[in-house]
Parts: C-alpha cells; structure tokens; sequence
C-alpha cells in the first residue's frame, strides 16, 4: 500500500508566504506521519504552475521574460520549503519538458476519448483566477470577480472545448459512493450541489498568448493552464505507465491524497476527476480542502504587503518548529483562520516553552542531578499502580488519538492528545516528587522508576509529535541519548528507552519569549503601516468578551432590542418575537469535543464542538470563570449555528452555546436525553 500526498503548485507571480506554507506543512506532516507509521512506500509532492496568462502578465511587468521570471521566483519557493523542513521527494515544474510530454499525452487521451472539439468561446475570464465565470457568479453591476475584486475581461477567441457536461452524472454518482472524495463534508456538500446545478463544457485553450504547453498538432492555441497545472499530479510520477505512477497512482490500494486551499476545489474535485475519467484513470481518494488564513483579520493580498507574512522572517527568529506547530495546532485543518503574532508567541510560551520545554528540562536535568544522567532501570511492579500507571495510560491514549487524528487529516486534534501527554508528564513528575524520594537511600529503585517513566513519557511526546515538529523532537531525543529513533513511532510502554542510555547536558530547546524580547519580535514582524488602523488580533474590546453577552455589529446576538419599541409586542417589559423570527436561529445539538483557555484572557474558553456529518466548529464562549476545560469536553449543548463568525479575544467563534447567566455563566444548556451531534433544536 503506498501513500501519496500533494501540495497545489504555486503560482510563480508571487513570493512564498504564510498562507502557501500551511499547504505545505500540513501535506508534510502527513506525509512524515506515515512515514514514521512505516507506512512505505511514502512519496510527497510539490512544486510550481510556470505557465498561463497572470504569469506571462506579471513577466511582463517586470521587463523580463516569463521563463527568466520563473526561473528567478522558483528558488524563492525551493529555498522557503527546505528552510521550513518540507520533505517532498520531488518538486515539479511545469516548465520543465517531462510535464511538458505527459501534459500533451493527457489531451490526447482526451481526444480519442472523444472529449475534445473545437468551437469558438466568448465568456469572461479572470486572469487573477485563471478561470471562466457566468455573469452569475460574478458580482454585479461591473462582473467583478469575488476574489479578486477586478473586473473580468471578455474573451472572444476560437477555443477547444472539453466536454465536461457529459461527466457529470458519473461524478455524481462517483461523490455518492465515496464520502471521503471531498473533505470536509461542508466542503463536499458545496461542491455537490453546484455540480448537481449542472456542469457546462470547459474551454480548454486560448490562442490570445502563448506561454503554455502547445496543443497537439495545432500549435497555435496553448493549453489552458488548469489542464496543464492539474497535470502535474501525475506527471511528476513519469506520466501514465511508468513505475513510479504504478505505484502510487495506478495501484489500485494506493492512497492518493491531494491537500489543497478551499479556493482551488473547483479545479480539484470537478474538473481534475473528469479528466481523469475521459482519461481512463483512476481518481485521487480524497481531497483535503483546509481553510483560509487572514493576518490580523484582513485577506493576504498583494495590495496589503503587511499581510504576505513571511514564513523564512518568523522560522529564523523563533525556529521552523514553532511556526508548524501554531499553523496546525491553533485551527482545525478544515476551518478558516486568523494569524496572530501575538497569538503565536503566546503558543509558543504556554505550549512549547512552558508544556514541552519545561518537561524535557526538568527530566534531563534530574536525571544529571540524581543518577549521573544514565538512565535507570523502570521498576515492572510499580508500572500498573497509581500516578505510574495513570501516566502509561496517558501515554497509550495519546498515541491512539494521535494515530487517529493523523489517520483522519486533524492535525490539530492529534497536537491536542500529545500535549495531554505533556500536561500530563508534568504533572507526575510534581506528585511523584523525585526530590523528595532522592533524599531516602531505601527508595532507590522507586526513584529510578519514576526518572525512567517521565523520561518515557518526554520520548513518546516527542516521537508523537515529530510530524509537525521534526527539528525540535530531533533534538529533544538527541538529548533524551537516543537519537537514532528520529522518524519512528512509539510501540510499547517502556520499551523505547534503554536502561543504561546516557544523556546529554540539558539544553533550553523553547526558551521563554519575554516581554522586551515579544516587543522586539512583534516591532520586526509587523510593519509600521500595518499597525495603524488595523486592530490588533487580541485588540477586542473586552466588553465583547463574554460571548454571553455577545453585542459587536459583526455578530449581532440573536436577542430582542433592550429598549422595545412602542410598535413592537411586548410580554411585561420583554419583547416578544415571531415564530417566523425565531425559526430564523439555526439550533442544533453539539458535542464539545476539546476546550482550551485563550490565553492571557481569563474570562474565555476555545471550544471545538462536533455538529455530526464531519462538521466541526471553533467557539469562544466567556465560561472560563465557572468552567474548567477538563471539565466540559464530552458535553452536550445546545449550539446557534448561523450566527455570524466574529473575533473574540483575537479568536474566530463560529457560533454560540447556549448557557444560563447575566453577568457570569452559571450553567451549561444541556439535553436530558442522548441525541446524536447535529439534531435540530426547536
Ligand atoms: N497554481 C494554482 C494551483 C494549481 S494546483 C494544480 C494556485 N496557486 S497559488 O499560488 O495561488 O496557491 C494556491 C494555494 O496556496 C491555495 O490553494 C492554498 O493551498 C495556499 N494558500 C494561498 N493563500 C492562502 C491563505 N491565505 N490561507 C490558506 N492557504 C493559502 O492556485
């Protein structure tokens, strides 16, 4: 069974920055995952989409050629993806001839397929996009496009067209025998019900420029440059036949997973499986559409510099590591997020230098301080009682979550399971006290079983959380005298550290972001124009805090006026609303399944709560002073799910739940009968 794991290729019109570098990590820590699970063959790919009209414009712009300016932007994406320890095996160009050849043997497979005629095209075209839109899609009055925000232009050019219409019902069925095809299952449902509106033939070449691939054996028109992107998938493989291909395409138990951005999943799962389809090809198993990133709460965009953050600034100043781990932790992998900076110095305190950092540090250190930093042997009588067992079973919990997080593309849901693991280690070495049972000879051997057991548990953390966080788990195991386990999986409890293995002198790997030092890096990391005028990520008012009594513009709370009108019904003082207005509030059964603090905000909570059907949501709620995490997860509640998202503490909420309370929450809502996660509330 081989695996195989796709980043989109990126435009050469633009610099790598933060929002391509999530693609890229969350494919890569995929792939390592596997790899690690000894899950071979493994093969990742990335690389760059060379051809098309935004290219040749933008070559243009700058006076050079569109070869020469590919040639100059690629190094950027090559240097960024070795900089943030991206492990693809391969890394496609489009420009390169072995595209170029299988590109040319893809339409023509079309062409005996009978897919491809010739006709002419008039349709409007957004170059941004590299996409044909219907005046419906577009906004009006001017057809401007919605991402873009640009008039689109009207093309009128002799075109081959490529008979997509007569795939549709095939992709539908196709969609109803895979439930995973497309993921999320929102994302699936979107895509499904716009194919189920009817798909029109694709043009599928243009003859008003010329830096594509040649159609064959008509040379005047160039292949349309999502036909020719797409490609690439199995192009960078040798093309349909060759050994590579065989294995992790045309096999039929190769797992094929293309991890892309929510922007491009019309490409991927309508135009990509169809051609696939004429082709006589087998389909990817799953797309992974994840969601977008806004930097302090605006789109990335080359008409706001401030907000095309710079993974290569932010890697060299707190290391690769803990930007992997923010991007993937801080949101699920499905939804749209917010980079903080602030945020993520925030991460990196709490999580890595206070959870991880501290707990590799007090181990080693112990270890130096009591036994000579060799380590001793575990005690099997003491591993099934009390704080040592509780603390095996964390450590057996935490892998199971983690492989089935990482089985199931939750990044974040994995790094929330391994850090209870750490939270957890920590909190045994403070009841188990070895400083306490150093000073009594006669508990020698319960001292080393305690030394043993938390230095395990420092080394299933670190090879559980490797994935996302290869150079600082190597180096964490480099430490803990076993540095030859990098790349591997835990197998059993208290097997993976020898009795005997030697340490070394314990070194800070997360040293603690202090004020002055978080002022220096948030004056580099931000410049001066964005600072003005944008509201910093965390900058909430704190009278919006408490999601209870939820009052911004953006996401209006879904209560009556508190001054009622003199037109409007009222019931002793409160107003009193339609059925048609309440019906409007979209009810549902949640099951909360992780609860976070926020930090530095004592009154909020970050949930993620399950609404059935693969659907999960982020909430703020302002519980945190009567609820603990812990204390919450596994509840089920009664959530608003169309209220409209907003920033809470620098936070995206997506929703609401329900709760007794004015001033302060003091109780949950709650079903006094089970009921699956999504069921309407009314
Ligand atoms: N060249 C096409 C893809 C062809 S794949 C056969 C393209 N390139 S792109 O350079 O625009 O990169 C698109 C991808 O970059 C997105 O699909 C997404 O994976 C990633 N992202 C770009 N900006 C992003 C955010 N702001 N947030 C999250 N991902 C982002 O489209």
């Amino acid at each position: 069974m081989s695996f195989y794991v796709t980043t989109p290729i990126y435009y050469v019109n633009d610099a790598p920055h933060v929002g391509h570098a999530y693609t890229s990590i969350a494919a890569d820590a995929l792939a390592r995952y596997h790899r690690a699970r000894g899950r071979e063959p493994v093969r990742m790919l990335t690389g760059t989409d060379e051809h098309g009209q935004k290219i040749a414009d933008t070559a243009k712009e700058r006076g050079t050629t569109p070869q020469a300016h590919a040639d100059s932007v690629v190094t950027r994406f090559l240097s960024t993806w070795k900089h943030l320890g991206i492990s693809n095996d391969d890394f496609i160009r489009t420009t390169e001839s072995r595209h170029k050849e299988i590109v040319q043997d893809v339409w023509r497979r079309l062409e005996a397929a009978g897919d491809i005629y010739l006709g002419d095209y008039e349709g409007l075209y957004c170059v941004g996009c590299e996409a044909f839109y219907t005046e419906g899609q577009l906004e009006q009055p001017g057809n401007i496009c919605p991402d873009h925000k640009k008039p689109v232009s009207l093309v009128k050019e002799s075109s081959y067209f490529f008979r997509l219409s007569k795939y549709q019902d095939r992709l539908i069925e196709h969609f109803e025998k895979n439930p995973d095809f497309v993921r999320p299952e929102s994302r699936r449902n979107e895509i499904l019900s716009f194919i189920r509106s009817g798909l029109r033939d694709l043009s599928v070449s243009r003859t008003s420029f010329s830096w594509g691939i040649p159609v064959p054996n008509d040379p005047k028109h160039v292949i349309y440059v999502w036909i020719d992107a797409l490609t690439n998938y199995i192009s960078a493989l040798g093309g349909v036949g060759a050994p590579l291909y065989q294995q992790f395409w045309g096999a039929d138990d190769a797992t094929r997973i293309h991890v892309i951005g929510k922007d491009i999943l019309r490409f991927h799962a309508v135009y990509w499986p169809c051609m696939l389809m004429s082709a006589g090809l087998p389909l990817p198993r799953t797309i992974f559409t994840h969601g977008w990133w806004t930097v302090r709460g605006q789109k990335i965009s080359k008409s706001l510099p401030a907000t095309k953050v710079d993974p290569n600034l932010i890697a060299d100043d707190i290391g690769v590591d803990a930007l992997r781990y923010y991007l993937l932790r801080e949101i699920p992998l499905g939804l749209d997020g917010d980079f903080s900076f602030e945020a993520l110095i925030g991460r990196f305190n709490s999580d890595l230098a206070n959870d991880l950092g501290n707990l590799l540090n007090r181990t080693v250190s112990m270890l130096q301080k009591y036994v000579d930093g060799v380590v001793p042997e575990p005690v099997p009588a003491l591993d099934g009682v009390g704080a040592h067992a509780t603390l095996r079973e964390q450590a057996v919990r935490a892998k199971a979550e983690a492989e089935r997080n990482f089985d199931a593309i939750a990044p974040a849901r994995a790094l929330e399971a391994i850090w209870e693991l750490v939270r957890g280690a920590n909190a045994y070495v403070a009841s188990a006290a070895p400083w306490t049972l150093a000073k009594d000879p006669a508990r020698k051997a319960e001292l080393g079983h305690v030394l043993h057991t938390f230095l395990e548990a420092s080394l299933w953390a670190a090879l559980l959380a490797a994935p996302v966080m290869p150079g600082k788990c190597a180096e964490i195991l480099a430490q803990l005298g076993v540095p030859h386990l990098a790349g591997k999986w835990p197998t059993e409890w208290n097997t993976m550290l020898p009795p005997g293995t030697t340490m070394a002198t314990p070194q800070p790997i997360f040293p603690r972001i202090d004020e002055p030092r978080a002022k220096q890096l948030l004056d580099r990391w931000i410049p001066p124009e964005a600072r003005e005028g944008v509201p910093a990520a965390d900058g909430v008012p704190a009278a919006i805090e408490d999601q209870v009594t939820l009052k911004n513009k953006s996401a209006p709370a879904p209560r009556p006026p508190a001054a009622p009108t003199a037109a409007a019904a009222t019931n002793g003082g409160a107003t009193l609303v339609s059925y048609e207005d309440f019906s409007r509030l979209d009810l549902r059964v949640a099951h909360i399944v992780s609860a976070e603090r926020v930090p530095k905000k004592d009154k909020l909570l970050k949930l993620v709560v399950d609404l059935g059907g693969g659907q999960t949501r982020q909430v703020v709620a302002g519980i945190a002073e009567s609820y603990a995490p812990e204390a919450i997860v596994g509840r089920r509640v009664i959530f608003l799910a169309n209220l409209k998202p907003a920033k809470i503490g620098g936070v995206e909420s997506q929703g609401m739940i329900l709760a007794a309370g004015e001033e302060k929450v003091v109780a949950l809502s709650a079903l006094d009968q089970e009921v699956p996660p999504g069921t309407k509330v009314r």
